[in-house]
């Protein structure tokens, strides 16, 4: 540079001496500007061609008009020198060249001389941003190829000085452009050329640098400061896609369930997610709901037994419309919340006693719907039953018998099934079964004692009830129903039945004829007690009938034989001391105990004083010694009486002779005749026996009338009536007639009469139900109720019975010995027929 620099000037300093010499002449140089004060610019003298002494003496001097003055003139050097500083952009900023003129002027003569100072431009100034920083704010969606317009930096030096480049740092997102502009300046931009992305980087800082091109190298930077925009770019992500979460059955509303989460990268509403549930088929919506937190709350009634788990789609949107999803499986965890279901499958409530041990009287069916040990379900029955619970299959239990029952130790059952499950706390519910026993005949009837004994005092009356037997059956109903039946059995040859009869249904044993203790003093027989049940069942017990005594016989005297009129006497010797026992009056009586205990006594006697009568034994002694006045015919009665109640008596006379001698005996007996006395006694007897006859046959007349009339009538209805009057009797009834027991209200209420020949035997009592009415002479008109009709035993039982009656009537009327004989021929005949 310097060479070419220093021919320019030598160029430049001809033309100045060409000018010089044409017009004063023109001198020219040129410097770098920034020179320090007194820098030599040029020697002036030399160049004008003057000598220094004439510079001075010619008063030369610089003349620059008013311009302010950069040079300055040194005359006793000839120099032009720097007076002050000179930059060049302040005085010509972008002016080239850039020059200073000046004159300088010399006197004697007048010289004028121009100079010019070309300043040379030196890189003093660097490239300047008026900003030290820019600011963008661009959207992360900006395409690439964007363009940003940048500021341009100003260089106030000139040429290679001046403005060179730009340089932008960092290039990964933006380069440079540069644009030649038509005044030779750069437009500046920046072009995008990567995509955005604020989520990872969202401030950025860029540095632009201005460079020029001296020597050296100056520079200017800018800071370029870029904040990136959001953009919906980035869509909600859950932090997991499947969410696990259990949740008890029963829970109340409002329970969190589980929080679900989702995150944006975006800014703002970008970013701002919202929560929904998108199930759609099912009743998830109905159950949960999501809030803006993104907790999953219950709001419907949760239960295990309807459904065991959910899914839930949960979908997550922001602002700008970006959506993810996620599913939440819930699971629902049982709570013991259902008691155990009984159910009594089959109910047969009525069970046999005889029934096997192990039988099934039932099936329970047991439902829990919990599950696992929720729904475990136990039963157990109350205890000390005979019942066992058995468990078949799944759910199943059978009750089964355990051991026997006995309707009679216990006719029912409450069995209380209860049935709990294993759940903590353990629900349980239970039922209760009433099984009813039934009965089977399997008790028989059990008589209160194995025998009996009883007392009847004879000459009772026909049909007395004795006492009665009583045997119960623990059984029930018809098998528990006892009817009584007497044994076939024989008293005396005679079938017990005549003797007594056993009412069937109560057990009333009747006295069937008046005993006589004289001919019989007991007797036993059996009764058997029957239930009705099918088979029936027995027992059996004995009695025993003791007949107690009456006192109804006299005591009858055996000594002295009493003989109409027969003189006997005993012979008392005059001689007889006192005491002498003259006879012994002997006598009995054929009833028994006190009836039998007799004693003796001195009724009537010739001398009262003379004989006494043995109390106990009836020995008659003389109690004084015989005189010779005392009579030889001595008449005693003595009464012999028995200790019944009340007492029955016999009296006897003793003859007795008091005399030594026989023939003095018999002279004195000779008008011991008819008693007076006994013909009186039978002439009332035989009046009173023509009364009594005439009685009863006007009292036969009456009855037999009436007896003909009343079965007129009954035959009238018999027949009207087209209904047989048939009274109930069970049928094995029917053959207890036969042994004689009576049917239930036989009653004997007539049965006495004179005539056999009409006796009517009538049963029954008014108003009753069971009307038996038995006729054995009309048997045309009965035929319709042959059926109850006693058999021919009854009939001759019935005969007895008046027999009997009469013969007790009768015995003191020893003069109605005929009628009782006709009586007997008519008693066979009944019997026969
Ligand atoms: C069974 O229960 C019923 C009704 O509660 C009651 O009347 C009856 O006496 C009970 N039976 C037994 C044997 O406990």
């Amino acid at each position: 540079g310097l060479t070419i620099r220093s021919m320019r000037r030598q160029v430049l300093l001809c033309i100045s001496v060409f000018f010089l010499s044409s017009i004063f002449g023109q001198v020219s140089y040129s410097i770098n500007e920034e020179m320090s004060t007194a820098s030599i610019v040029g020697n002036i003298a030399q160049d004008l061609g003057l000598d220094v002494n004439k510079l001075k003496s010619r008063n030369a001097r610089i003349y620059s008009g008013d311009k302010r003055e950069y040079i300055e003139l040194n005359k006793d050097r000839g120099l032009l020198l720097i007076k002050e500083r000179i930059d060049r952009e302040g005085l010509c900023a972008q002016t080239t060249p850039c020059s200073l003129h000046f004159q300088i002027i010399l006197e004697n003569p007048i010289e004028f001389y121009s100079i010019i100072v070309e300043i040379i431009d030196v890189n003093d100034n660097p490239p300047t941003f008026e900003k030290s920083e820019i600011h963008f704010r661009i959207s992360e969606s900006a395409v690439t190829g964007s363009k940003f317009d940048l500021e341009r930096a100003v260089d106030s030096d000139v040429g290679i000085n001046g403005l060179q480049n730009y340089l932008l740092k960092p290039t990964d997102h933006f380069a440079l452009k540069l644009h030649n502009q038509a005044d030779g300046s750069k437009n500046v931009e920046m072009i995008l050329q990567k995509p955005l992305d604020r989520e990872k980087n969202e401030h950025m800082s860029l540095i632009l640098t201005a460079v020029d091109g001296g020597e050296p190298q100056m520079s200017g930077t800018m800071q370029i400061l870029i904040t990136v925009l959001d953009a919906n770019d980035n869509a909600p992500i859950f932090t997991q896609p499947v969410y696990k979460a259990t949740v008890a059955e029963n829970s109340p509303k409002n329970t969190v369930v589980t929080t679900v989460s989702a995150s944006d990268a975006d800014y703002g509403s970008n970013g701002r997610i919202t929560y929904s549930i998108r199930n759609t088929l099912d009743d998830v919506r109905h159950m949960f709901e999501v809030n803006e937190d993104g907790d999953v709350k219950l709001i419907g009634n949760i239960d295990y037994e309807k459904a065991r788990n959910y899914q839930i789609n949960v979908r997550a949107i922001d602002d700008g419309g970006l959506t993810d999803s996620c599913k939440v499986i819930v699971d629902v965890m049982d709570v013991n919340d259902n008691k155990p279901l009984i159910k009594v499958m089959s109910k047969s409530n009525l069970v046999s006693e005889d029934v096997k041990s192990n039988t099934v009287v039932t099936i329970i069916n047991i439902q829990d719907q919990d599950s696992d040990e929720n729904g475990r379900v136990q039963c157990v029955i109350n205890e000390n039953i005979p019942f066992s619970l058995k468990s078949t299959t799944n759910n199943f239990y059978s009750l089964v018998t355990d051991s026997d029952l006995d309707r009679e130790r216990a006719s029912e059952y409450n069995i209380t099934v209860t049935c709990s499950d294993e759940g903590v706390p353990s629900l349980s519910s239970s039922v209760t079964l009433t099984l009813q026993i039934s009965d089977v005949n399997d008790n028989a009837p059990v008589f209160e004692k194995s025998s009996y004994e009883a007392y009847i005092v004879e000459n009772n009356t026909p049909g007395l009830s004795i006492f009665t037997v009583k045997a119960r059956d623990a059984d029930w109903n018809q098998n528990a129903r006892v009817s009584y039946i007497l044994e076939d059995s024989s008293v005396n040859g005679v079938p017990v039945s005549s003797y007594v009869s056993v009412s069937a249904d109560s057990g009333v044993i009747h006295a069937v004829r008046s005993f006589d203790y004289e001919q019989i003093k007991d007797f036993h027989f059996r009764v058997k007690a029957q239930d009705g049940g099918s088979p029936p069942l027995s027992s059996i017990a004995s009695v025993k009938i003791l007949i107690q005594d009456q006192n109804d016989n006299v005591p009858q005297v055996l000594y002295p034989v009493q003989t109409g009129g027969s003189l006997v006497a005993e012979i008392v010797p005059r001689s007889a001391e006192v005491g002498y026992l003259v006879t012994k009056v002997v006598a009995v009586d054929v009833d028994s105990g006190q009836n039998a205990w007799l004693s003796y006594k001195l009724q009537k006697a010739t001398d009262r004083a003379l004989f006494e009568v043995g109390l106990q034994n009836g020995e008659i002694r003389t109690v004084r010694q015989v005189t010779d006045k005392d009579a030889v015919k001595q008449r005693l009665t003595v009464v012999v009486e028995d200790n019944g109640q009340p007492s029955r008596s016999a009296t006897v006379n003793v003859n007795v002779a008091v005399a030594d001698s026989f023939p003095e005996v018999l002279s004195e007996f000779t008008d011991f005749t008819q008693d007076k006395e006994y013909n009186d006694n039978l002439t009332f007897y035989l009046v009173l026996a023509l009364a009594v006859v005439s009685f009863l046959f006007i009292t036969c007349l009456v009855v037999i009338i009436s007896v003909k009339i009343c079965r007129w009538r009954q035959s009238r209805i018999l027949y009207q009536s087209n209904l047989p009057v048939i009274p109930y009797y069970p049928p094995r009834y029917s053959d207890t007639l036969g042994t004689g027991t009576l049917p239930h209200v036989c009653n004997y209420e007539v049965c006495r009469t004179t005539d056999s020949r009409k006796s009517d035997c009538k049963f029954g009592r008014a108003g009753s139900q069971n009307v038996l009415i038995m006729d054995p002479s009309s048997t045309g008109t009965m035929q319709r109720i042959q059926k109850v009709r006693p058999s021919p035993a009854a009939v001759g039982q019935c005969e007895s019975v008046s027999q009997q009656t009469f013969n007790s009537t009768s015995h003191h009327l020893g003069i109605l010995e005929r009628e009782r004989d006709r009586r007997k021929t008519h008693n066979s005949d009944s019997q026969v027929h």
